[in-house]
């Protein structure tokens, strides 16, 4: 991994923008990495059609973390139909960074959660109101990179062994 893009992800993982919680959210889901327990919550304000407020909570590796930041920054101010267009190619590209199979759904959880909670809000894709093709085509996305062959992961060691955020330190 290239030390430039990995100095950009640990950035985002160690403070994370958007981390925290919106009082009153319209749509809010927790999503989970199933291989490794990790979770993260996405809440969502959405006012006219677009998305006003969006934070997230939770915990993970650096890639999931960071992900989730980059991908808050993306949404927060953009329509609802945009956001829920936005594909796993996308998100890849804002990380910037090649992820390996083993790591794919730690980089799409963020994703995937978001479209769980348009979905759950009424507002997923198409604009369908509450369609449940919605949360199972998420589901398909991450039983598909669950499924993926665990090949050794390409810099994961440093992100794993990377210090605390500042804001876990605080939490104590
Ligand atoms: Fe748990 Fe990446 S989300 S290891």
């Amino acid at each position: 991994m290239d030390d430039l893009y990995r100095d950009y992800i640990l950035e985002h993982y160690r403070r994370p923008h958007n981390f925290g919680v919106l009082d009153d959210p319209t749509a809010l889901y927790e999503g989970a990495n199933p291989l490794c327990g990790d979770r993260i919550t996405v809440m969502l304000g959405i006012r006219d059609g677009v998305v006003a407020e969006v934070a997230f909570t939770g915990r993970g590796c650096a890639i999931s973390q960071a992900s989730a930041s980059l991908l808050t920054d993306e949404v927060r101010g953009k329509p609802v139909e945009e956001v829920a267009r936005l594909t796993p190619d996308d998100l890849l590209d804002l990380l910037g960074i090649e992820i390996s199979p083993a790591r794919l759904k730690c980089a799409l959880l963020s994703l995937d959660t978001l479209q769980h909670a348009l979905a759950e809000s009424g507002a997923g894709a198409s604009g369908r109101a509450n369609d449940p093709a919605d949360a199972a085509d998420a589901d398909a996305r991450l039983a598909d990179a669950a499924a993926a062959p665990h090949a050794s992961p390409v810099g994961t060691e440093a992100v794993r062994t990377a210090p605390e955020p500042a804001r876990r330190e605080a939490a104590r």
